[in-house]
């Protein structure tokens, strides 16, 4: 009986090395409307795939060669793992859930299998096979628009971007995005997740920079109760909490050395063992890492270990400053007036010429942040129509580039001249002092003997200071 219902054809590979099994099951699947193709066992099914794209697999699970774990093993690490059902002996029930848990894989169906089970399973995986596919041509055809997931761009480089997010996403690859502060590291890695078939996963942020070592371990690897002073019940780290998911370990570049090896050593092993903790457990997570430093510096410097360096760029994506692809500031106001317009229940309509002109012209240091937070304030203070430049700090545009920088510092030491504030001189000292350790937050508060808190809080203000004054400060 053919299928009633126009839809695609959807390609079904049998795989089994048993042939009294294979073929009766291959002419049945055939006959319920499927294309269907036959392997003997994992290699060939591997083999076979590349001129034949399967939306739907069955694997028997025993098989000379190369067995359906390992075949489903090499799909999912080329993350090209169609939807599978598995078929499993009488009594392996335990292997088939371990299948399921480790490799994702979609279902499993006793033997003798029972032809309206099959076929109910399969019309469930042709469907959401179609949906998948349908949802990637959608994004593909929105990313020609200028829109990824919660991307705009239509810039070269930024298109460039998108296009090596949509070929990264569906693999189980490690990246490595580096872009200045405010370009949208954390939104290409969400988009990777978003893009890749663990979106249903957890997507799981740290922030390398923000906790001394022992903390940062336990961050990550989680702990056991009583493994150090303070741990008074045992915690699941990040990797474990990312478990099927995507982790982004941000800012990695200010992440501790010592630290730094530990984290290759669960990357080349996929398994985590807690602070003070025993056993090992395998976690299947896949890695995105973010810096803002130039990583070559990083990697000279040593703040970067080369092996950890290695691992991480399968994939290095560089997301360009908004200061060198101003096309998309147009389109990127547009999104962030709409964004912000439901965010604070406000009716802008667009900017008045003279305001977009004035962007244009600006250098934007804090890149699409700044931009954000310049807008927010607009939004806010116009609250319907058109955006003016009276809704802009009062002296936005009239500078370029950070004022105190040139005027207070000099090589390893900073002039005070009368006049300066005290908050003023504090900031050109943190200045300075961030300068010398090329960005080592770390190394930076220890010699301000100030916490790496309190440093991170003084940051934080200068930057919303930036953005909400541009540049006044
Ligand atoms: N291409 C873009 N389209 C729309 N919004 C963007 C884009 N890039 C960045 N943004 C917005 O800019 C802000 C900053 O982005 P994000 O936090 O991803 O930057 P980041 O590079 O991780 O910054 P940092 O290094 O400071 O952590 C966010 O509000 C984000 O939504
Ligand atoms: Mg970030």
């Amino acid at each position: 009986m053919a299928n009633e219902t126009a839809r695609p054809p959807i390609n079904v590979l049998i795989v089994d090395d048993e042939t009294s099994q294979r073929n009766p099951l291959a002419a049945m699947v055939s006959s319920w409307g499927f294309v269907v193709e036959t392997a003997d066992d994992g290699q060939q099914a591997l083999d076979k795939l590349g001129a034949f794209p399967a939306n739907v697999i069955i694997t028997d699970l025993m098989m000379p060669r190369m067995d359906g774990f390992e075949l489903m093993k090499r799909l999912g690490a080329d993350g090209n793992m169609p939807t599978a059902i598995v078929l499993t002996a009488f009594g392996n029930i335990e292997t088939a859930i371990e299948t399921i848990h480790d490799l994702g894989a979609f279902w499993f169906l006793e033997k003798p299998i029972q032809p309206n089970a099959l076929r109910i399973l399969l019309e469930r995986a042709a469907s959401q096979s179609a949906l998948a596919e349908e949802t990637e041509r959608l994004q593909r055809q929105l990313s020609y628009q200028g829109v990824l997931v919660d991307m705009v761009g239509t810039s070269a480089p930024m298109q460039q971007v998108f296009s090596i997010v949509r070929q990264v996403a569906p693999s189980k690859a490690p990246v490595l995005i580096a872009g200045e502060s405010g370009t949208g590291k954390e939104l290409v890695a969400r988009a990777i997740h978003h893009l890749s078939s663990r979106r249903g996963g957890p997507f799981v942020a740290i922030n390398c920079a923000a906790l001394p070592e022992t903390l940062m371990e336990s961050e990550l690897f989680g702990h056991e109760k009583g493994a150090f002073t303070g741990a008074l019940e045992r915690r699941a780290g990040c990797f474990e909490l990312a478990q099927h998911g995507t982790i982004l370990l941000d800012e990695l570049g200010e992440m501790p050395s010592g630290t730094q090896a530990k984290l290759l050593r669960v990357l080349e092993d996929s398994r985590v063992r807690r602070l003070g903790g025993k056993s090992e457990i395998s976690v299947d997570v896949r890695v995105i890492a973010s810096t803002n430093r130039n990583i070559e510096d990083a990697l000279k410097n040593g703040d970067l270990r080369e092996d950890l360096y290695y691992r991480l760029n399968v994939f290095e994506i560089a997301l360009p400053a908004l200061r060198s692809r101003m096309s998309d500031v147009p389109l990127l106001c547009e999104t962030l007036i709409t964004q912000l317009n439901h965010k604070h229940s406000c009716n802008v309509t667009h900017l008045h010429p003279e305001v977009l002109d004035a962007f244009m012209k600006h250098s934007w240091p804090g890149n699409v942040r700044e931009l954000r937070n310049v807008l927010e304030r607009a939004v806010i203070v116009a609250g319907a129509g058109v955006i003016q430049m009276a809704h802009l700090p009062y002296d936005f545009g009239v500078s370029s580039g950070t004022r105190t920088a040139p005027e207070f510092l000099e090589p390893e030491s900073v002039r005070l001249p009368v006049g300066t504030t005290v908050s003023e001189a504090e900031k050109a000292l943190i200045q300075l002092t961030l300068q010398h350790t090329k960005n080592n937050k770390t190394r930076a508060a220890d010699i301000l003997g100030i916490s790496l808190k309190t440093l991170f809080n003084k940051l934080k203000e200068y930057g919303a200071e930036a953005a909400s004054s541009a540049e006044a400060s």
